[in-house]
């Protein structure tokens, strides 16, 4: 890929962002369970590919860098998502009837995450920005990263996810 179309770190998570916000637009718009769960499925696999990449490479790389309070609050609220994504994943409109809810729920909890994200100032991506990380190679890692994890989700399905900052449910 030539050096002017790579994406630095903060333009692809926000890329990231906007996609996911306009399937989760579709999803409210669609009518009939096939487009709905179809909608649903991208959805998840974005995000499941998106908080990967994050905890992998963009959050470590944060670490010592930015407010630790936000990025632990980022880890909880990424663990708080895959609960539902992991449910959205194992069913649908047919066999649950809190399918639609459990969507529009995640839909919220990710418009606040991404808030937090990307807030002017002392959002995220600003405290990492101003601290001086890496975007050019950061964003060559996460768009690597996102690629390999695209055609493996493709081809294998989407992981059931892991929790990073909590048990499934407590003993
Ligand atoms: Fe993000
Ligand atoms: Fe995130």
């Amino acid at each position: 890929m030539p050096e002017s179309t790579q994406q630095d770190a903060i333009a692809l998570l926000k890329q990231d962002h906007r996609t996911v916000e306009e399937l989760f637009a579709q999803f409210e718009k669609a009518s009939g369970e096939g487009r709905k769960q179809k909608l649903a499925e991208q959805i998840c696999l974005e995000l499941s590919v998106h908080a990967t990449i994050e905890e992998e490479i963009f959050y470590p790389a944060c670490e010592g860098k930015i407010e630790e309070d936000l990025l632990k609050e980022a880890y909880v609220e990424h663990d708080g998502a895959k609960v539902l994504i992991a449910e959205i994943q194992s069913g649908d409109g047919q066999t649950d009837e809190f399918f639609d809810a459990k969507v529009k729920v995640l839909q919220e909890q990710i418009e606040h995450h991404v808030e937090e994200e990307e807030k002017r100032l002392e959002g995220m991506f600003s405290q990492a920005r101003k601290a001086g990380l890496d975007m050019e190679a950061l964003g060559q890692q996460l768009a690597q990263r996102k690629a390999e994890l695209l055609e493996t989700y493709k081809s294998t399905g989407i992981p059931t996810p892991q929790l990073t900052t909590m048990d499934a449910t407590p003993a």
